[in-house]
């Protein structure tokens, strides 16, 4: 039996524990050996070049996602008429929520009818998914444990607050929960293994959107047992290790300290809001590592875990919940759930770009699993995968249109338009026909993205040998800007040639050096069909003209020409350049 060593995520990320290496060398057998069920390979997290990838059936795949609401997949005469729906959306992948409570209604039975049925679904719908495992935590509630948990509170205590009083939240602290929950998705995991034999299933999101509503810290008895305790040394250890990357709300803490290297939690970190934070985070971290890695040592799938969004505690405006996977916070969760493969952000703010930025480090790979699925969403998409190699993009709650529209019903009318009528399901018809090349070039490091609007009308991208300028799309008349929300994505397609993807913008070109000006040697609007470019027809006269005043133009060694994207659906162009002076 020939083992072939892959490049496992897990183990060439940071500071892995020799737990966490046992894991990483078993899904190395796994994947390498063909398991019981398939010689196919597993899907797994690969570094290639300048990227990591979800590799699925032995090739990149990127993740044209979307997420169901809570309870969309709790039956499958539910789901029925949500699957057609999906396919005119041209997802590839749909991440499905999975209850502790819908597998395991009484104590040690389990019940896979719904799992086997989703997955069947999925399969004669030609999707993949993603499961979200809703176990002990959902947005920080235990409300999809069982009720045999949720109503036993001796056997599985409650978080507990400064007022005393106790929430719908089962502690972190709690052995016995946690042991519940890692026999459920360990069970879940067998299955799995052992049933879905075409890897339908490609990665588990672990519980969703832990952390401490209603207080700074668990006030459970358990828990202030621990807050007296000395901070494990592998926390103190892993954070040395990385002084220099730590994230500087984190290391500023640690710092005003003294970087004490042993301690009691409030000697290390303090006792009060941040320190509070701190000690949470690595308690949620150690909680879900414990089910992750007996997860992945049955069927080693990607595990990630997704984040309610929180500002670090110097730009706070209001606390949401404490502990969870948040970008300051990364460094405390890389060292408490080595078995987590990344931490993704749940992105509904307007600052999409700075907060997909913050997720993006050498240790984590990023992937929205929660986002817009309204145009605002379309220019996430774009941006994600093209400025961030971003696995892919899934926006949330798209089983109900209106959120197609306007994300939030409440916010705008309900969604009258047909589903392949919408921003999405044209944005991903795109993306789609792109995502051979977006993979190619996510590898190469031969990608970028633009996202603009109002207070970002503008942005520079260097690409290849050229400067590219990606505006929003401007009026020739008097050069004012006509747009309010633009995105772009480039790509290089040879030494003067750039395949660019976008909405709403116009893109000029400069050479990076010498002082010739850049003219279009030839544009063309397409799509790839069998993985060839097909010209849809040429890009010319009142398409390229964005400026007039070429006198003024020459003087900035522009041409005046350039690529124009009109709004609504993004279109595909391809250019080739020449150079004049
Ligand atoms: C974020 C959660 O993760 C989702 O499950 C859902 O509750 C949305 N919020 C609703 O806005």
């Amino acid at each position: 039996m020939v083992v072939r060593k892959r490049d496992c995520e897990g183990c060439r990320m940071r500071g892995r524990t020799t737990a966490a290496a046992t894991i990483c060398a078993l899904a190395a057998f796994l994947v390498t050996t063909g398991d019981a069920q398939t010689s196919k390979s597993l899907p797994h997290l690969e570094r290639r070049s300048h990227a990591t990838q979800l590799i699925v059936d032995g090739a990149p795949w990127l993740i044209l996602g979307a997420e169901l609401r809570g309870t969309a997949s709790s039956t499958l005469s539910n789901m029925d008429p949500i699957w057609p729906e999906l396919n005119s959306l041209h997802l590839n992948t749909v991440l499905l929520a999975l209850g502790w409570d819908w597998i395991e209604p009484t104590e040690g039975h389990f019940d896979f009818t719904l799992v086997d049925g989703l997955i069947a679904a999925a399969r004669e719908h030609h999707l993949r998914i993603v499961f979200l495992w809703f176990g002990t935590w959902k947005n920080g509630i235990s409300s999809f444990a069982p009720s045999w948990v949720k109503s036993d509170q001796h056997r599985f205590p409650r978080s507990r607050l400064s007022s005393g009083r106790s929430v719908e939240i089962i502690s972190p602290f709690s052995i016995n929960a946690r042991d519940a929950d890692t026999r459920a998705y360990s069970t879940l995991m067998r299955h799995l293994r052992d049933t879905d034999v075409d890897h339908t299933v490609l990665m588990m999101q672990m519980e969703n959107e832990v952390g401490l509503n209603g207080d700074t810290r668990d006030r459970d008895a358990a828990a202030e047992a621990a807050f007296t305790a000395p901070v494990p040394h592998e926390l103190l250890d892993s954070l040395a290790r990385h002084k220099a990357s730590l994230s500087p709300a984190l290391a500023q803490r640690w710092a005003e300290r003294g970087s004490k290297s042993a301690g009691s939690w409030s000697d290390v970190f303090g006792d009060d809001v941040v320190g509070d934070e701190i000690f949470m985070a690595w308690n949620y971290a150690r909680y879900l590592d414990h089910v992750s890695a007996a997860g992945k040592a049955i069927y080693p799938l990607p595990v990630f875990t997704n984040t309610a969004l929180d500002e670090p505690w110097d730009k706070r405006v209001k606390r949401a919940s404490s502990g969870g996977p948040q970008y300051y916070l990364l460094d405390v969760w890389k060292a408490g759930a080595p078995s987590i493969d990344f931490n993704g952000p749940d992105i509904y703010s307007a600052n999409f770009a700075e907060m997909i930025a913050a997720f993006d480090r050498p240790d984590n790979v990023v992937f929205p699993p929660e986002s817009l699925g309204d145009p605002h969403g379309v220019a996430n998409a774009f941006y994600a995968v093209g400025a961030h190699r971003s696995l892919g993009y899934s926006p949330f709650g798209i089983d109900d249109t209106s959120w197609l529209i306007n994300f939030r019903p409440d916010k705008g009318a309900p969604g009258t338009d047909a589903i392949d009528n919408t921003a999405l399901a044209k944005g991903y018809a795109v993306l789609g026909n792109l995502a051979p090349a977006i993979l190619t070039h996510q590898a190469d490091g031969s990608i970028a993205a633009a996202w603009l609007n109002k207070s970002l009308p503008h942005q520079e991208i260097l690409l290849g040998d050229y400067v590219i300028d990606v505006e929003l799309r401007r009026s020739t008349r008097d050069q004012s800007f006509l747009s309010e929300l633009g995105y772009a994505l480039v790509m290089t397609d040879g030494p003067n040639g750039y395949l660019v993807a976008g909405s709403d913008v116009q893109i000029t070109f400069r050479p990076r050096s010498g002082e010739d000006t850049a003219g279009l040697a030839d544009a063309e609007v397409g799509r790839f069909v069998d993985d060839k470019w097909v010209s849809l027809r040429k890009a010319n006269g009142d398409d390229v003209l964005l400026n007039y005043d070429l006198a003024g133009q020459a003087q900035t060694r522009q041409s005046g020409s350039g690529l124009r994207f009109l709004p609504g659906a993004p279109v595909i162009q391809r250019v080739r350049l020449y150079r004049y002076h």
